[in-house]
């Protein structure tokens, strides 16, 4: 009998804390939620806006048609990049495209190394020159390809090409 009531003032003592630990929660979480903080109230707009808000799902499915309800995305501009030198010069172009026949003098081509081979050329005046060298030309030595067959050349590094050779050949 005596340890019955032992038992059953332990059971009160034991229920008595649990209840008051949960009233101490329910306290708690109704004084932490913004509604018993005295911001809103539950029907307010703004509660209800707010809840809509933090139960907003993280992401939205797009389909073809719809209209996007996003922010633009932000592009940026890449830095413009370094300018790489295009433009040959005209020793460049020389030693690249002319060389392989006016070096050696290959299939009648005048040597630049022959001044003597420039004179009547060079009489001729730059422009003819500069014209054979872009377009082509058949003399009595041989056959000088347009360009050099460099079609991918510019018609002014060609020129730079002439005048360097014209310049070497006169010295
Ligand atoms: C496949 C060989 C070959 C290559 C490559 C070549 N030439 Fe010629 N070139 C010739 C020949 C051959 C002649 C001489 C034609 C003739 O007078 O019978 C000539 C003549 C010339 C003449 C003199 C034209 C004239 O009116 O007398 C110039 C200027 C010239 N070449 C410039 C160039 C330049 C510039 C390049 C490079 C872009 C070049 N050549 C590449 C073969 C070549």
């Amino acid at each position: 009998m005596k340890r019955d009531q032992k038992f059953y003032d332990m059971y009160a003592l034991v229920v008595g804390v649990l209840a008051i630990i949960a009233l101490a929660i329910y306290i708690g979480v109704t004084k932490l939620s913004d509604i018993n903080q005295g911001v809103y109230t539950v029907d307010s707009a703004e509660y209800q806006a707010a809840v809509t808000d933090r139960i907003q799902p993280l992401g939205q499915v797009y389909l073809t048609g719809d209209s996007i309800n996003a922010e633009a995305p932000q592009v940026m501009e890449a830095e413009p990049a370094e300018p790489v030198a295009t433009v040959l010069s005209g020793p460049q172009v020389y030693n690249e495209a002319c060389n392989i026949c006016h070096g050696p003098g290959i299939g009648g081509a005048p040597q630049i190394s022959d001044p003597s081979l420039w004179t009547t050329r060079i009489a001729q005046g730059n422009d003819t020159l500069y014209q054979h060298a872009l377009e082509g030309y058949t003399g009595e030595f041989g056959y000088m390809p347009p360009k050099g067959a460099r079609m991918d050349l510019s018609d002014d590094e060609v020129k730079g090409a002439v005048d360097y050779m014209v310049e070497t050949a006169s010295n």
